[in-house]
């Protein structure tokens, strides 16, 4: 079946559902989802959204970018991440004003708390700038969003995955769909298309990203020529609970909680005394392992799931119901514990990827290092890279990211549509993906996909997580290379039409390896420690040589590596001490 739009949006998350918003007011647009919009991972983010609005303390967007750009280790362009902080404030505004229940000051203004790196007068000690809504804050975006986008009429086609973009001339057409119901392909024609498809944190064994997290728009848009930008930056958080990897936010922390080690000792006064426990992500998730490494996690046995503690019993009950009552709930329903009584057992988690699709500052996707474009080809959110996140993302600064960039693009899309050509049918569009969908269908003997999901979370987790050796990288690509060889022999086990979970997983799967082997192939070459990229034998920042983005193109079963300049045009890069 073919359709035909101006706009299409593929993926329903924050960025997707805003871009759909502002693309909408001018334009028939249609957003594409492979679930239904208010289950995006966008609602995974529980403890806010960072704006300088000053409403509790003082503070400024400049102080903010300058955070943002520490944070991210100096490799975040620069005036894209004032672009960030700057009109942050009107988009906070702008959500309330579309009926965000923010929690409130006693004076009734969006009440702010306290986050990771996220610092007053560039660096002098913590500062208050994360808007939030309970621990709900990505719900509620995700909730405010789409029904505006009712309102707007956008249309929205649930439980549709993306398999294929279409790219023709320079130019792109459109993108092949699979409608999960009924196991119908279906192309969408459009003028302008753009991918807000989430991160791929389920290359890992454990992360808190949603089972639907597995890269589609950055796999699609990789295997057409289109490079992915700085993927050896994946962010572990610090706080999953130990085992499951499922969220314990960060707000726990902003309120006052307090890692501790087996000793009970606040063990982060050791690591970061200015910041302690509200360090930078990559900074605690490292300490928290360099204790379980020595000896100093819970069961003291140097285990690889040994774990550290998350105290929040003085918080008091007030704060724990009015301000984190997910979290209580999330401890109560998976320990079985209350953290009112009892410190939660938390381990890093795989988080979010820094890297993606690059992007210039208004969502169009470039291609290479002089900043060609696609035309009518834009991605946001976490698939993106513009790059805002550098090396290390800031809590907070994800929903802040979707929402910007998201409207920033959504609005570029609404003027590019008006003069570009009518979309029309490109012959054979759809080849590609029959071919891949009928090889996995065609009732031929073949391996499932479990056992090399499973190994590829496993190597992905152990060889490529937040301590990285080129041994250990090499190891991983010999064997995602080996895993994606098998992938070319598996096959469904459920060969019917409707709602084939078993093909979807296998499409998925298909993603997964190819992001994998992007992301190992470009971690083992950046021969430095920066961010979220820590190598045990290159442990030092290198500017000299490393200061610069990678481009990582999927070619067959190659990648090849390009590199691009960092913008730094504001500040000059320096160490890093919190
Ligand atoms: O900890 C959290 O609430 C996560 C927020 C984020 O990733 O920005």
């Amino acid at each position: 079946m073919i359709h035909n739009f101006d706009t299409v949006i593929v993926g329903s998350g924050g960025a997707g559902l805003y871009a759909a918003l502002e693309a909408s007011a001018r334009s028939k647009t249609a957003v594409l989802s492979k679930l239904y919009p208010i289950r995006s991972h966008t609602g995974a983010a529980q403890g806010g959204i960072s704006a300088a609005l000053g409403n509790v303390e003082e503070d400024s967007a400049q102080w903010h970018a300058f955070d943002t750009v520490k944070g991210g280790d100096y490799l975040v362009d620069q005036q894209a991440a004032m672009i960030l902080t700057e009109e942050a404030i009107q988009a906070v505004y702008d959500l309330e004003n579309r009926g965000l229940p923010f929690n409130r000051t006693p004076e009734g203004r969006i009440d702010q708390r306290r986050f990771g790196g996220h610092t007053r007068n560039f660096g002098e000690g913590p500062v208050r700038r994360a808007c939030y809504a309970a621990d709900r804050t990505g719900h509620m975006i995700l909730q405010t969003l789409y029904q505006q986008c009712i309102k707007n009429e956008v249309s929205f086609f649930d439980e549709f995955q993306v398999v294929d973009v279409i790219i023709e001339d320079g130019s792109c057409r459109g993108v092949v769909v699979v409608e999960l119901a009924t196991g119908e392909m279906h192309i969408f024609a459009a003028k302008a298309v753009l991918f807000a498809t989430g991160g791929f944190g389920r290359i890992f064994k454990i992360t808190s990203n949603a089972y639907a997290n597995t890269g589609d728009g950055p796999a699609v848009c990789a295997r057409r020529g289109i490079p992915l930008e700085d993927m050896e930056f994946y962010q572990f958080h610090p706080t999953g609970i130990m085992g499951l990897g499922i969220l314990i936010s960060e707000a726990v922390r902003g309120e006052g909680g307090i890692l501790r080690n087996r000793d009970g000792e606040r063990f982060m006064e050791r690591y970061s005394p200015t910041l302690l426990d509200l360090a930078p992500r990559d900074i605690v998730a490292r300490s928290i392992l360099t204790e379980v490494r020595a000896g100093q996690g819970i069961r003291g046995d140097r285990r690889i799931d040994d774990y550290v503690h998350l105290d929040a019993t003085h918080l008091g009950k007030e704060v724990l119901d009015a301000k984190l009552p997910d979290i209580s709930g999330f401890c109560r329903t998976y320990l079985g514990i209350d953290p009112i009584d009892a410190p939660i057992p938390v381990l890093p988690t795989a988080h979010y990827a820094m890297g993606g699709i690059p992007t210039d500052v208004h969502g169009r996707v470039v291609i290479d290092r002089e900043g060609t474009i696609i035309d009518g080809l834009y991605a946001a959110g976490e698939c993106a890279c513009v790059s805002v996140h550098g090396a290390n993302r800031l809590g907070t600064n994800s929903l802040l990211d979707l929402i910007v960039f998201g409207r920033r693009a959504g609005q570029h899309i609404a003027e590019y549509v008006k003069d570009a050509p009518a979309p029309r049918p490109v012959a054979d569009a759809d080849e590609f993906a029959r071919a891949w969908i009928d090889r996995l269908l065609d009732g031929a003997d073949g391996p499932h996909g479990g056992a090399i999901t499973d190994e590829m979370q496993v190597t992905m987790m152990e060889k490529v997580g937040i301590y990285r050796n080129k041994a250990d990288m090499s190891v991983a690509v010999d064997q995602i290379q080996e895993l994606r060889s098998r992938y070319q022999t598996v096959r469904v086990q459920d060969t019917g039409s409707r709602f084939n979970t078993d093909l979807l997983e296998l499409i998925e799967l298909g993603n997964l390896l190819d992001l994998s082997l992007v992301t190992a192939v470009s971690a083992l070459h950046r021969e430095e420690s920066r961010g979220a990229h820590s190598r045990e034998d290159f442990p030092e920042r290198d500017d000299d040589t490393w200061l610069k983005h990678t481009l990582a193109y999927l070619e067959g079963d190659e990648v090849r590596l390009d590199y691009k300049a960092v913008d730094t045009s504001i500040w000059e890069p320096k160490p890093r001490t919190y």
